[in-house]
């Protein structure tokens, strides 16, 4: 329960580089312990949810090493283990391993923290039932979860939400089932998984809204091959130091080796039309993912209102775009994101009320939160709660850089969630 002081600063200048992307890191690994041979994962994240995806891929028989930012892991297929799996703090894990573990011939338990616990199984549990696999949640909803996994059959699942989660959990399913799985979304997610089932040669298929994937029929072997993969910076992580360089009118910051697939990049464009000054630089693929150099100048940001179809694209970004609204001409307004509430924490609520602790003005709503602009006032050094959430840590670190006096994150630790080092890597690039 590490408590960190950030002091205001004068400016932002020199470069970062960011973990590697959380959310490609759980799919390589989890891929590469289905896969035959030895897959090996570079810049594989640092993140705290990885290592728990890692340990569960682990536990159900992989060989996992991890050797300063590369994890090599064999798969030998996988094997039961009496123990639950952890998930951690990760919704992804837990999600996506009840796909995988839903085509097992075995029974398995998944948990997770307590912040895990209380957030909703069903939208997993549901499509996974209808392919065939018995599950058993708590109140038919929460973990712990009871995985009596087999032989599945094949569904086209119109999916109720925008939710990558969801999508690959049903389409990790689809390996283990008889028949081509389909998955329609209602609005663009992240494709991860789609592009990563094409690296490890599971044959998958995407046309407009909708992914297929077509199962085994050799009893539940899927032939997947292993990888050499570089994993690219996690442009989750790298949106902190956006933000905060975008906070100081002479700021000037290189962000380096950060992905760029065209699912997580809408926070760009809500940034660019709030006025930042953002240019990508050395544009790459990698494996089927674009991979750049972002340039990040300080400018007055305009402000705006995020909703709709843009939600799930920024899904990650919201509570620093929130908390950068007091910073802003016009305010921040969020909409139709609802599903704030039941992530790390409930973010709606975090939001405001950490923002009032550092004098912002806040509406609350049900599935968002508008912040008033520069108007309403200097923010102020306060004590911030994160609630245990990484994301509430780091974006209030950074509100913090630019507010008046010093303010102190308390369990500031939670960041290792997602980016383990992030404050020595804003210490590295604040100028006080
Ligand atoms: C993730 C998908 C998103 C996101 C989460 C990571 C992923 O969740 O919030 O941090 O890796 O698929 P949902 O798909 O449930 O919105």
């Amino acid at each position: 329960m590490k408590k960190r002081t950030i002091r205001p600063a004068k400016t932002l200048s020199g470069g970062v580089e960011p973990p590697g992307d959380k959310s490609i890191s759980h799919r390589y690994a989890m891929l590469a312990a289905l896969a035959e041979g030895t897959s090996e994962l570079r810049h594989f994240a640092a993140a705290a949810d990885c290592r728990s995806t890692l340990d569960c891929m682990k536990a159900l028989g992989a060989e996992v090493k991890f050797d300063k930012d590369t994890a090599r892991v064999t798969g030998h297929g996988l094997k039961s283990t009496r123990r639950a799996l952890d998930a951690g703090n990760s919704g992804t894990t837990m999600r996506l391993l009840a796909g995988i573990l839903a085509g097992q011939a075995f029974t398995s338990r998944l948990t997770g923290d307590s912040s895990l616990q209380k957030r909703p199984m069903k939208r997993v549990v549901g499509p996974l039932r209808e392919m065939g696999a018995e599950i058993r949640a708590r109140e038919d909803n929460f973990a712990p979860l009871e995985i009596r996994g087999g032989r599945l059959h094949a569904i086209d699942f119109q999916m109720p939400m925008a939710s990558a989660q969801v999508k690959s959990a049903v389409l990790l399913a689809g390996l283990f089932a008889e028949g081509e799985t389909s998955v329609t979304e209602p609005a663009r997610t992240r494709d991860h998984t789609e592009i990563a089932l094409g690296e490890f040669g599971a044959p998958v298929e995407k046309h407009g809204k909708t992914i297929r994937v077509r199962g085994s029929s050799n009893n539940g072997a899927v032939n997947l091959q292993a990888q050499s993969l570089d994993i690219p910076g996690d442009l989750s992580s790298a949106v902190f130091f956006i933000a905060a360089a975008s906070m100081f009118p002479d700021a000037n910051l290189l962000i380096h080796n950060v992905g760029l697939n065209p699912t997580r990049t809408a926070i760009l464009d809500v940034f660019a039309s709030m006025g930042a000054s953002l240019q990508m630089v050395s544009v790459r693929c990698a494996h089927g993912e674009l991979v750049g150099d972002l340039a990040v100048k300080g400018t007055t940001l305009k402000g705006g209102v995020v909703e709709g179809q843009q939600i799930p694209l920024v899904i990650d970004e919201l509570p620093m775009l929130a908390a950068l609204g007091p910073y802003t001409e016009q305010g921040i307004e969020i909409r139709d994101a609802a599903e704030l509430r039941v992530k790390e924490s409930d973010r709606i609520a975090a939001l405001a009320e950490n923002l009032r602790r550092m004098g912002a003005t806040v509406e609350e709503r049900p599935d968002g939160l508008r912040v008033e602009g520069r108007k309403a006032g200097k923010l102020r050094g306060a004590e911030i709660d994160p609630h245990g959430d990484h994301r509430i840590a780091m974006a209030f670190a950074v509100a913090a850089l630019a507010a008046n006096g010093p303010t102190v994150i308390r369990d500031a630790d939670c960041a290792g969630v997602s980016y383990p080092t992030f404050f020595d890597d804003l210490d590295r690039v604040a100028e006080t």
